[in-house]
């Protein structure tokens, strides 16, 4: 494909609705995009004692990044953050100094919570974090999704009650890729 988005999910856990979400999302992109979904479960706690001598799981996060012409980030909402094993995978992919691999990457920033707002605070948070690392990110359409009924049919692709919107929030994604890669 033309265009690969690495996919960065900032939960772990088996059932993640964040998860879902992705595979819903990525479905619904033209034949020229594939994704690559990073793994962050296996990495250590960001010391910044070990920059010179970044750990193999480190060295392939940077190396799926560098890789990608495109950032999806798919965050779920704790505490009104995102999720620290989320800022743990963004700290080590930006280190040493001066080497971050998220730089100029075009990205989005996409949530699903149980809680009314969707994940809109933990998405200002991180937009906040990605700004001050130079990756710009789509303004809008803005995705705050609440995980109920309807969002995801039975085969995990998106549900009647956000399939439309998903599309659209797809389809300027994709511009967006394309704005800033050609
Ligand atoms: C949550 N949850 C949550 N939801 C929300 O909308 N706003 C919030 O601030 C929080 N805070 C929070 C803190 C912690 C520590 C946990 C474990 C959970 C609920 C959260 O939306 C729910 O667990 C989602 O299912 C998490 O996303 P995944 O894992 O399904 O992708």
């Amino acid at each position: 494909a033309k265009y690969n988005i690495a996919v960065v999910v900032g939960s772990i856990r088996k059932d993640s609705f964040n998860k879902k979400l992705a595979k819903a999302a990525e479905k619904l992109f033209p034949a020229d995009f594939s994704f690559t979904t990073v793994r962050i479960d296996d990495l250590p706690q960001y010391n910044q004692d070990d920059d010179g001598n970044q750990s193999g799981p480190v060295k392939r996060l940077k190396g799926e990044i560098a890789a990608a012409q495109g950032l999806l980030f798919f965050t779920p909402e704790y505490n009104r953050s995102f999720p620290g094993v989320l800022k743990n995978a963004i700290d080590h992919a930006s280190r040493p100094y001066g080497q971050s691999a998220w730089a100029g990457k075009p990205a989005g920033v996409i949530g699903i919570s149980v809680g009314a707002i969707g994940t809109a605070m933990a998405q200002q948070h991180l937009r906040n974090v990605l700004a001050y690392l130079d990756v710009p990110v789509l303004g809008q359409p803005e995705a705050f999704i609440q995980a109920k009924d309807g969002v995801f049919n039975a085969d995990g692709s998106a549900g009647d009650g956000i399939k439309t919107f998903l599309q659209g929030w797809v389809n300027q994604y994709v511009a967006w890729v394309k704005t800033h890669v050609g």
